[in-house]
């Protein structure tokens, strides 16, 4: 048993208490790699912004799990390296299995998602107060979802979104003692998180999506006060990055992501977690793409990576400031 305690990481507890009052979200960011983790902790402590570090089954697969864990290990001493110990998190995003939670509880990681959201819900309820049971013995947080969200939930496909019923939150909570939990009100994962019918466009062919069901949100903060809810699906697509990538030989289409003024509200009510992902892969891409098309002769790796890392800080600085509102939280 490997305690994230001593890796230096803490639970979602304390953050999530503190984001609530303060009316802000802590990023959640997804890594994979070396450099994404790179600029998510500098971009992090630049910011004074807690952060979570989501790694995602495929990330266990892609990656290696003992590897990921020591180079979360690493980011603890990164950031007391680079000055600023900002509060980390190691949190297993879509966790589909007891036994994967289990597995990630006992290897280091400080918080879990069960994502039982696409069982029946009597099945939900029993297989996330499972992990809670045994999370909770050794201080890990877990996370639970309510409702279907449209696009890609990991590796589950859900064709169209079911949004979270108000009704059920405050019974699925009572009954699995969940930390927080993740709730379907119109975002979605991945870059085309509509289709164009969906959307109406401006003159220069932007989409511009439906807005969040702020409705939903609301009636759950009723039934559940003060209780931290998670968005995911939460990146907003920046369409200066999609260009890019179709400038540089990629070919994205319909790109449309949740317009930044709406996670900030989201932000400053009772959505304590914004999970990111697509967002970083469409940087990095595009910066790779740039750079590797205009220097064709190029063969250094940190020639081009090193490049999509500075995007991707950058990136994350601005959602902290100017999306999340975490920036000088930490
Ligand atoms: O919600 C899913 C995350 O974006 C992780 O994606 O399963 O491709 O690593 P992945
Ligand atoms: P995006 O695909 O919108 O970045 O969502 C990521 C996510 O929800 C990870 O769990
Ligand atoms: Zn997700």
């Amino acid at each position: 048993m490997i305690s994230y305690k001593e890796l230096g990481l803490v639970n979602t507890k304390e953050l999530f208490a503190k984001a609530m009052k303060g009316g802000y979200a802590i990023p959640a960011y997804n890594f994979n790699n070396m450099e994404q983790l790179q600029a998510i902790i500098t971009a992090c402590v630049e910011t004074r912004s807690p952060v979570i570090l989501q790694v995602s089954s495929g990330a266990r697969k892609y990656a290696n799990s003992t590897l990921l864990r020591y180079m979360a290990q690493g980011a603890v001493a990164l950031a007391k390296d680079l000055g600023y110990p900002i509060p980390i998190v190691l949190h297993l995003d879509h966790g589909d299995s007891f036994e994967l939670c289990k597995s990630c509880v006992e290897t280091g990681f400080s918080s879990v998602m069960i994502d039982g959201s696409h069982l029946p819900y009597e099945e939900n309820i029993a297989l996330t107060k499972k992990v809670v049971d045994f999370a909770h013995q050794y201080d890990v947080t877990v996370e639970g979802e309510l409702g279907v969200l449209a696009g890609i939930e990991d590796e589950v496909s859900a064709e169209k979104s079911h949004y979270t019923k108000p009704e059920e939150v405050e019974d699925f909570v009572a009954k699995t003692g969940v930390d927080s939990l993740a709730i379907s009100i119109g975002t979605s994962h991945g870059a085309t998180k509509f289709k164009p019918e969906q959307c109406t466009r401006t003159p220069d062919g932007v989409l511009i999506p439906p807005p969040l069901r702020f409705d939903i949100l609301e009636e759950i903060e009723k039934k559940l006060p003060g209780f931290p809810i998670v968005l995911h699906g939460s990146s907003s697509v920046p369409i200066e990055y999609v260009r890019m990538i179709n400038q540089y030989g990629g070919n994205i289409k319909d790109a449309v992501g949740i317009p930044e003024e709406q996670l900030r509200r989201a932000a400053r009510s009772a959505v304590c977690k914004i999970n990111i992902d697509s967002d970083g892969r469409l940087a990095m891409t595009a910066m790779i793409r740039k750079v590797l098309a205009e220097k064709p002769s190029e063969f250094d790796p940190r020639k081009y990576l090193g490049p999509a890392r500075d995007a991707l800080k950058e990136l994350y600085k601005h959602k902290n400031i100017h999306v999340l509102g975490s920036a000088n939280q930490a």
